[in-house]
């Protein structure tokens, strides 16, 4: 499906590098729509655990990945009739998420719901592969990323936050990994796209990274 005249914006980056947090500011000062595809890896790692699915069973993961029941309701996502906005953000369901999103069918099988975001007036998108696979033609490309110890220092605030426990070397230790697997990936694999603006937001506030991603945007418009 190919819908070239609604804008996109393509922020992706590695886990906890902010990107969720500025590609929503962002989405909500352009009006635009906001797709979380981390989310959906998500959604289809705690269904997988909930239905005892292996994760070496590839072909039962791709169908619950392309059958997902899943909901989104402004910032609470739903998964059948359960509200799992919480449940989805813990570190056992990123670091499954982690791994069958190196699976082909699984990454496959979630394509169509993901383009089935670009909607008027414009959407946002953040993951690994909007720029480089599902949005290759997006209007906007970022690449945001931080150090490895900002974001775990992130991860640590946001998880103790939502009531979760945490452990700052347990932190970096699942970074370090889930950044090697989604970087050595074979398909899909977290890298800047083509012509991708870099954003480093080691030693910057979410504020100042929307501002940023807002200005390249109207340069591309002013030159559109
Ligand atoms: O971004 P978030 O940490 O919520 O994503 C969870 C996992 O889903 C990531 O570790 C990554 O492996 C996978 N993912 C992906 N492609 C995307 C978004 C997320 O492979 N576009």
């Amino acid at each position: 499906m190919q819908t070239p005249s609604i804008p996109v914006i393509a922020i992706d980056g590695p886990t906890a590098s902010g990107k969720g947090t500025v590609a929503h500011r962002v989405a909500l000062q352009l009006g635009f729509h906001y797709l979380d595809s981390g989310a959906l890896y998500r959604l289809t790692a705690l269904s997988a655990i909930r239905h005892q699915v292996l994760l070496t069973d590839e072909h039962a993961l791709a169908k619950l990945a392309e059958k997902l029941p899943c909901r989104f309701s402004g910032d609470q996502v739903w998964l059948a009739n359960e509200n799992v906005t919480s449940a989805i953000r813990a570190e056992e369901v990123g670091n499954t998420a982690s791994k069958i999103a190196a699976l082909p069918t699984v990454r496959h099988a979630l394509v169509g719901l993901q383009l089935g975001f670009r909607m008027p007036p414009g959407l946002v998108a953040d993951g690994r592969d909007m720029g480089t696979v599902i949005f290759p033609h997006a209007t906007l490309k970022v690449f945001l990323t931080a150090s490895v110890e900002a974001r775990a220092e992130r991860r640590y605030k946001q998880l103790i936050d939502k009531g979760f426990s945490a452990n700052m070397q347990d932190l970096l230790k699942d970074l370090r990994e889930r950044d090697a697997r989604d970087s050595n990936r074979a398909i899909a694999p977290l890298k800047p796209a083509e012509g991708a603006h870099i954003l480093d937001t080691s030693h910057m506030t979410a504020d100042e990274a929307v501002e940023q991603v807002l200005r390249w945007y109207a340069a591309v418009k002013k030159h559109a």
